[in-house]
């Protein structure tokens, strides 16, 4: 059976946990293979409300095998916590997976983040301050900590001391700051080695395994395509590869084995931290669709930058990762909005674009071009087909379908798991 990869085509956000959590009875394995705790994925299941950070979304659906693989950073504190409280509202962690090779975020990753989103100033890129890329850093700078040196005390010390050496003086020198002991990082990362030790593995082999047997494996990313440390609005990325070719490196799993690419896309555009954005709202429409989408982190509680839908992003999305599926979510949010414009290409200078501009310059300078769209009063939330929406909503989602690049093969109607029309399924 063939790997499915589900990612984001926006900023983030686009509501992957509950596309992950609609699959969770046909599929068996479900990898987070990028990012970390920075992720925030909201799922509603009837009454119950869920907010996950490190755990995979296949993790509410009992029979699915939840797997972190090597492309992830890890904060074993949040983890453990994140287990915990799970497990304490009823929710079976057990079977969780953890990659061996997985880089670990320690204590002075989380400092060097803060002190150095501080030192930027201005320039800040609006970080979530959980030490993303303070860890990815390190783990390309080949001087990070990985999940199985947590089982050998004597390597673990030696690449802390290593990691510590440069990074001390650069915390005390440069950002004013206390030095961090090897001990007290040491000792705390040996804290959880016991009760991680029955969850690794070596995760590649296991899904390839999976694959062989025929069983069904969902790669569920973390951010988004614009987001994405080589393909996104650089700097004002995450530092991860959330895009289609980041399932592959994140999981172990190789690209001929993957043969559907699902992007979830939201019916608008939404944004959080710094960063350009075109079709950003900065007035009351913008106050709207925060409001009545309930646009704040799931990780940090910020404010949500909101726009209209950008059909230039959605195009490139579904270049980068050979989208074969959009799930369009929150269509229900538009409900109620007379007219409703979609921007389908940039206006730079005396040209119009329908691509995204090849330099960050020009993205930034970029001005929307809007075509409008008629838009429908009924309340939406019950629809379970096509049939079911008002005509001007069919009407908005083939415009959609057919300026941004593939079939919108889902359509989220509210944050319910039943809440979805399912025009053809994905798996
Ligand atoms: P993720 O990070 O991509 O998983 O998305 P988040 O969970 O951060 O944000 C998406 C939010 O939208 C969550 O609160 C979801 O419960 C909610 N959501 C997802 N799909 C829909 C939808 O179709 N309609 C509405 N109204 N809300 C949705
Ligand atoms: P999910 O998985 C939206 C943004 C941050 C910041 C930039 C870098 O819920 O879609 P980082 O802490 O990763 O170094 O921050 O990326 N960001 C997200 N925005 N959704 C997310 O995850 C995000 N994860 C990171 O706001 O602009
Ligand atoms: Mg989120």
């Amino acid at each position: 059976m063939p790997a499915i990869a589900l990612l984001g085509a926006q900023w983030g956000d686009e509501g992957k946990g509950k596309a992950t959590d609609l699959l969770g009875e046909q599929v068996d394995f479900v990898v987070k293979f990028n990012g970390g705790n920075n992720a925030g994925h909201t799922i509603v299941v009837g009454e119950e409300k869920y907010a996950l950070h490190l755990l995979p979304a296949g993790v509410l659906t009992p029979g699915v095998t939840p797997v972190i693989g090597n492309g992830v950073v890890i904060d074993l504190g949040v983890l453990f916590s994140e287990i915990d409280a799970m497990t304490a509202r009823g929710v079976d962690c057990s079977k969780l997976i953890v990659s061996a090779n997985a880089h670990v975020i320690t204590s002075y990753h989380v400092l060097m983040d803060k002190v150095g989103e501080r030192f930027l100033g201005k320039s800040k890129i609006g970080t979530t301050g959980r030490g993303i890329g303070p860890a990815y850093a390190d783990k390309m700078s080949r001087i990070g900590v990985r999940i199985q040196d947590l089982f050998d005390e004597k390597i673990l010390r030696a690449k802390v001391e290593g990691a510590l050496a440069n990074k001390n003086q650069v915390l005390v020198k440069v950002y004013n700051r206390k030095a961090v002991t090897v001990d007290s990082v040491v000792d705390e990362l040996l804290t959880y080695a016991d009760r991680l030790r029955p969850m690794v593995a070596d995760t590649s082999l296991l899904l390839c395994q999976a694959l062989d047997a025929g069983k069904v494996v969902l790669l569920e990313a973390g951010q988004a395509t614009m987001l994405d440390v080589d393909h996104g609005t650089y700097p004002f990325v995450t530092s991860s590869s959330p895009t289609a070719g980041g399932a592959c490196i994140g999981s172990g799993i190789p690209p001929t084995r993957i043969d559907r690419v699902a992007a979830v896309v939201k019916a608008y555009a939404t944004r959080v931290g710094e960063g350009p954005m075109p079709t950003e709202l900065l007035d009351a429409q913008g106050d709207r669709l925060r409001d009545v989408g309930g646009e704040f982190g799931t990780t940090t509680g910020r404010p949500r930058r909101c726009g209209w839908y950008d059909a230039v992003v959605a195009r490139y999305a579904a270049r980068i990762n050979g989208v074969t599926d959009f799930v369009l979510t929150k269509l229900d949010v538009l409900t109620g909005i007379e007219e409703i414009p979609v921007c389908t290409g940039y206006r730079l200078g005396g040209t119009v674009l329908d691509e995204m501009p090849m330099t960050q310059t020009e993205f930034h300078h970029a001005q929307p071009v809007y075509e409008t769209f008629p838009g429908w009063e009924d309340d939406i939330s019950a629809a379970r087909s096509m049939e079911d929406l008002p005509k001007a909503a069919r009407g908005y989602i083939e415009a959609l379908e057919s300026i941004s690049g593939a079939p919108m093969s889902v359509i989220g109607v509210g944050p319910g798991r039943d809440e979805t029309i399912v025009v053809r399924p994905l798996v």
